[in-house]
């Protein structure tokens, strides 16, 4: 099987809407291949899986050893890798040697990186050598601390208009995609149709190219705390929180491990 490419899915605007989830592990990449276009190893594994209170203390080993247990995991759909916070904005040169770095080491099909306007230079760079790159405009976690938290953005017309030019200026630099995220949906609606390549939306429009959603969000294995835009399809939390309890009652009745877990099981003594 050949795995879907970032090019494959840029000619997928305007036609049916790309189906992304994030996953960070092989497990999850595994039950997921199948039924998605691209998964996103998304630097939200530090908040989601390691409790971190934001997505800044994320580390470029950390991205890339989930990084290779999602690829493990998956052999069709396009995986992407998060650049984590303080890996690439410094300059075009850094950015490459990380960027590079994350590609050669899991064999991913691109990377993701945040940022508008100030990053289009670098994912100009990024691109005519090689590596193809997801942009992420609007709610950009890395920037919590500067938006003074979690707030949907575009609010007002300078600032909708700001997140259209930021749009604009990755999609002329090159970027394959742009995840729109948290922002009013008429914004959404208008980067969809004002830029090239698809625009993947969480917290933006259904009219955006494709949706994502962290699929740990999604089946309910994430409670800390639901934004706006989050649906749960499952209830996980619930499920295993039942199991738990079943388990816990068979160890406490020593119903657990009943005589077929058992080797060479000789019977009640
Ligand atoms: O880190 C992440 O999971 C993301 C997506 C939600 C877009 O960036
Ligand atoms: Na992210």
């Amino acid at each position: 099987t050949k795995r879907i490419s970032l090019t494959d899915l840029v000619a997928r605007k305007g036609a049916e809407p790309i189906v992304c989830l994030t996953a960070y592990t092989t497990s999850i990449s595994r039950l997921i291949d199948d039924h998605v276009d691209l998964i996103l190893v998304g630097d939200s594994l530090g908040m989601v899986l390691y409790g971190m209170d934001s997505t800044l203390g994320v580390t470029v080993d950390m991205m890339i050893a989930h990084g290779k247990g999602v690829m493990r995991g998956s052999d069709k759909a396009c995986v992407i890798v998060d650049m984590p916070f303080g890996s690439y904005e410094e300059s075009p040169e850094m950015a490459f040697r990380n960027c590079s770095r994350v590609m050669a080491e899991t064999r991913c099909s691109g990377v993701k990186l945040e940022g508008g306007v100030e990053m289009a230079e670098t994912i100009n760079f990024l691109v005519k050598r090689g590596i193809p790159v997801v942009a992420h405009v609007g709610l950009t976690p890395q920037s919590v601390h500067a938006f003074g938290g979690f707030k949907s953005q575009g609010r007002t017309e300078d600032a909708a208009e700001r997140i259209v030019e930021d749009a604009k200026a990755v999609a002329e630099a090159g970027a394959s995609a742009v995840v729109v995220e948290g922002v009013v949906e008429p914004l959404g609606v208008r980067i969809t149709k004002e830029i090239d390549v698809p625009t993947i939306g969480i917290g933006a429009s259904p009219q955006c190219d494709g949706q994502i959603l962290v699929t740990e969000d999604l089946i309910g294995l994430f409670a800390e705390f639901k934004p706006k835009f989050v649906k749960r399809y499952a209830q996980m939390d619930e499920m295993i929180t039942t199991a738990v309890e079943g388990y816990k009652e068979e160890v406490r009745a020593r119903t657990f491990p009943a005589p077929e877990h058992c080797f060479g099981y000789k019977g009640d003594k």
